[in-house]
């Protein structure tokens, strides 16, 4: 058999699965194109994290990293959530291990602590209030001016957040190796190749990417750009699965995925984590309902206050 057939038929098996155990798969933006095709819900972390909550299935299938399906476990507890492949992490969560992140939290104690979602439950239920790439400005913006902001683990998305909203912030030193690793110099002679072309980057890149940025937003609001720019070029700066979703949207538009500093064959960025999942990882998960997520009723307890916090000012997304 190739590719595609194969995919077809373990794709066909993954939906006759779902469909015995009441199994539901939400998948990110950055999985392969044949996941995001067998998934019910395709969403950014703000989007998938909605849905874990509100979903009457009894089994929740987590294609992204290992955060996310932390995040959905703590959400919704009584579920039984599965990971294709729990070694899929994130550089943003490895950067910040929670016992360090108590000792840096415990210097700036009368700090409100902020973290982005791309972190471990333990440190989640070491803050008060968490974001998304999605909804980080409204939350910054819903602390009260004369309170001082400790924010953590992404020093890119908490600088762009610092420079946004004005705030005096003390940030923790993490970051995405994929978005760090745009280049500018290669970025520009697209743009030039390209005129008029629009640039659009996600928050995560360094301060010199954003910079020459026409829009700068989540996976969500830089597909929603992408559908309502009349420009008919667009050179991208996320992780380059985004450009499924975006191609499906936009057939007749040039997406381009910015190129990154290193040569390598494809020459765009992609995550080594999200894309540790495959097709043959859910099919066997859910067959074995294996790879269950298992997290301490305390630390669920005490992570889903600040999850709460962000959900409550945050718009429903669409996935
Ligand atoms: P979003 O919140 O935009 O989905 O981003 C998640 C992520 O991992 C970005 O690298
Ligand atoms: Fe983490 Fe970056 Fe991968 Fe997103 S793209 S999961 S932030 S390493």
């Amino acid at each position: 058999m190739n590719n595609q057939a194969e995919n077809e038929t373990l794709s066909s098996d993954i939906r006759t699965l779902c469909a015995k155990n009441n199994a539901v798969i939400l998948a990110h933006y950055y999985q392969v194109p044949e996941i995001q095709e067998v998934a019910d819900f395709v969403g950014d972390s703000l989007a998938l994290a909605q849905i874990a909550e509100q979903t009457d299935a009894d089994i929740i299938v987590l294609a992204g990293v290992h955060f996310m399906a932390e995040t959905a476990k703590i959400l919704n507890p009584s579920k039984l959530v599965l990971e294709p492949e729990p070694e899929a992490g994130c550089s943003l969560d490895e950067s910040c291990p929670p016992l360090d992140f108590a000792a840096f939290k415990a210097q700036y104690p009368d700090h409100v602590v902020v973290t982005y979602v791309n972190c471990s439950a333990e440190v989640k239920a070491l803050s008060d209030i968490c974001c998304t790439s999605s909804n980080a400005v409204k939350v910054i913006e819903s602390i009260p001016e004369d309170r001082k902001i400790l924010f953590a683990p992404d020093k890119n998305l908490g600088a762009y957040l610092a420079k946004t909203t004005g705030r005096d912030m003390v940030i923790w030193d993490g970051a995405c190796t994929v978005h760090e690793a745009f280049c500018r110099d290669k970025i520009q002679d697209l743009k030039t190749q390209n005129p008029g072309a629009k640039f659009i980057a996600h928050p995560e890149s360094e301060e010199a990417i954003l910079e020459m940025a026409d829009f700068i937003g989540s996976t969500s609001a830089l597909l929603s750009y992408a559908k309502s720019t009349e420009e008919k070029t667009i050179i991208v700066a996320t992780e380059a699965g985004i450009l499924h979703q975006m191609t499906k949207e936009n057939p007749h538009k040039k997406l381009i995925a910015a190129p990154i500093n290193e040569d390598n064959t494809c020459a765009c960025s992609e995550c080594p984590y999200m894309k540790m999942n495959s097709l043959q990882k859910i099919y066997n998960v859910l067959k074995n309902k294996s790879n269950q997520v298992d997290i301490s009723e305390e630390i669920i307890d005490r992570a889903r206050l600040p999850i709460d916090r962000m959900l409550q000012i945050s718009q429903p997304q669409l996935a």
